[in-house]
């Protein structure tokens, strides 16, 4: 297994639109895997495969405190949801910066897991919110696109002076 590069926002790969999976082989399983030890590694409770650079709908997600329920999804789809929630999100590729995205509450999902079967479950609470910000990754959106454009302009600002003090 080996850790990946995480893309920083306002990297314009975080826009690309994941394919869907047509097979879960071994090369999907592999990226699963270290998009699994890449999210652990980072302390991220979910991370997706556009993140790194791959657009194919896989995402992985831990919301667990103890760090040993990993989700492996392929392919997610909601297909029913309840309610309206809000709360505090953050990202792996937006370093540092926390705000309030309103998601639906309660979700129906349906995917295929890592040994490509299929899965269809419901979730609530954080797994909610956590699986439709990773489903937004595929589809290109990053949760700070929910923000006024004032805040995104702040927050594009912020990190490229970061960037740039990292780069030397
Ligand atoms: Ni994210």
């Amino acid at each position: 297994m080996s850790i990946l590069q995480i893309l920083k926002y306002p990297d314009k790969r975080l826009h690309n639109f994941a394919k869907p999976v047509l097979n879960v082989d071994y090369e999907i399983q592999q990226l699963a895997d270290d998009m699994a030890e890449t999210m652990y590694e980072a302390s991220g409770i979910g991370l997706a495969a556009t993140q790194v650079n791959e657009p194919v709908r896989v995402v992985v997600i831990d919301v667990s405190d103890s760090r040993d329920e990993l989700l492996v999804l392929i392919n997610p789809e909601v297909y029913f949801e309840k309610g309206v929630i809000s709360s505090e999100e953050g990202c792996l590729s937006v370093p540092n910066v926390y705000d309030q995205v309103e998601r639906a509450e309660d979700i129906k999902v349906r995917a295929l897991d890592r040994a490509g079967q299929i899965i269809d479950f419901e979730a609530t609470g954080i797994l909610s919110i956590c699986i439709q910000h990773e489903i937004d990754h595929l589809d290109g959106k990053v949760f700070v696109e929910y923000l006024s454009r004032l805040k995104q302009d702040r927050i594009v600002k912020k990190l490229k002076k970061r960037q740039e003090i990292n780069d030397g």
